[in-house]
């Protein structure tokens, strides 16, 4: 067992502001395509509602995660809720701390980027999806300018280096049993990792949307892409967890003091994945704050664990599951990785 899985883990509520989406990545439930998706926005007030819910249950961080949109308006709205939620103090107290703000809201400018910053966010988590950068066009529309652009690897990369150079807490992360997808693309994916030297990684295994060009590969229907070629084509769930498992093992020992997170996508293929994962190397559990009703329409794959949950039952899951693998919840810490101390 890694130092980290017998340490404490830390909580990030993860508030899905909406599933309005500009992309079209052929993996994803809420991609624009998708017209089955009823799209949907929380007000101001709901973001403000679940953040305080977040201070008050000792929860140290906020997550806002979202589909990737860049009019001004959007920006401007996220300003002033990073403001918002930056202002947010346990009882009131001026001498409390603030909430860490985690952003996960895609590839914007570095302007964007920069001002979110200054207005509070802390951190911010972009997955590379796939390090290899064949297999990252294999999986999102290339097909058709101006498409084509926006599914760039190359514009995904400079992304991430804007963010860590402008001094966010950078996280990245992939998914895993991708179609198409081999083992040494696991291993690049490790070594990308290591050198752009991430402070934080959410990775997780890939579940197939039925409603989506890949997920259509699997589940045998009509599909416009080529036949998935790849290492883990026909993998059952509990592969997929422990090739899962596996990499979060190996990403632990190659880089014991950065933030790993147990990723949600994990329980749909066993309800005891997070536990598993923090077993592996997990140190940042991200339970779904999102109101029960929005969260149905929050659907990236199909069986997304805890659809039916509301944020407190969530809590009282959680502090049970982490007990019986003998890891501590640091409630009410802002848990970054060990060099922002
Ligand atoms: N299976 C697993 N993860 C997915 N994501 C999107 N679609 C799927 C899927 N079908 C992940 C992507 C994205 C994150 C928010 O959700 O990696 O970055």
């Amino acid at each position: 067992m890694s130092r980290k899985s017998k340490g404490k883990v830390y909580l990030r509520g993860l508030i899905e502001l909406s599933n309005i989406c500009r992309k079209d990545c052929l993996y994803c439930g809420i991609r624009c395509s998708n017209k089955k998706v009823t799209r949907y926005e929380l007000s101001d007030e709901q973001v403000i509602e679940l953040s305080r819910y977040a201070m008050d249950n000792g929860y140290g961080s906020v997550v806002l995660q979202a589909g990737e949109r860049c009019d001004g308006n959007y920006i401007e709205r996220i300003s002033r809720l990073v403001t918002d939620i930056k202002k947010i103090r346990r009882g009131g107290s001026v001498n409390a701390l603030p909430l860490g703000i985690t952003l996960s809201l895609g590839e914007q400018t570095r302007e964007v980027y920069k001002e979110w910053h200054i207005c509070g966010a802390d951190r911010y988590l972009l997955r590379i999806e796939a390090s290899n950068p064949e297999l990252y066009s294999k999986i999102h529309p290339c097909h058709t300018e101006p498409q084509q652009k926006m599914h760039s690897y190359k514009t995904r990369l400079e992304a991430l280096y804007n963010l860590k150079s402008l001094g966010y807490i950078t996280g990245s992360g992939v998914m895993i049993g991708l179609p198409y997808q081999k083992r040494g693309d696991l291993d690049r994916d490790l070594e990308f990792f290591t050198s752009f030297g991430v402070d934080m990684v959410g990775m997780g295994p890939y579940i197939p949307h039925k409603e989506t060009p890949l997920g259509k590969l699997s589940f045998g229907a009509n599909s416009s892409l080529p036949p998935d070629d790849g290492d883990f084509a026909g993998y059952s769930a509990e592969q997929r967890l422990l090739l899962s498992l596996e990499m979060i093992r190996r990403l632990r020992s190659l880089m014991p003091q950065i933030n790993i997170a147990a990723a949600t996508a994990l329980e749909v293929l066993d309800p005891d994945g997070r536990s598993k994962a923090v077993l592996a190397g997990a140190n940042v559990i991200m339970p779904n704050l999102t109101t029960v009703e929005m969260r149905r329409h929050y659907q990236l794959y199909e069986g997304k664990s805890g659809v039916m949950d509301d944020a407190e039952s969530t809590g009282i899951k959680l502090e049970s599951q982490m007990e019986r693998v003998g890891a501590k919840i640091g409630w009410f810490e802002i848990g970054n990785p060990e060099k922002f101390l």
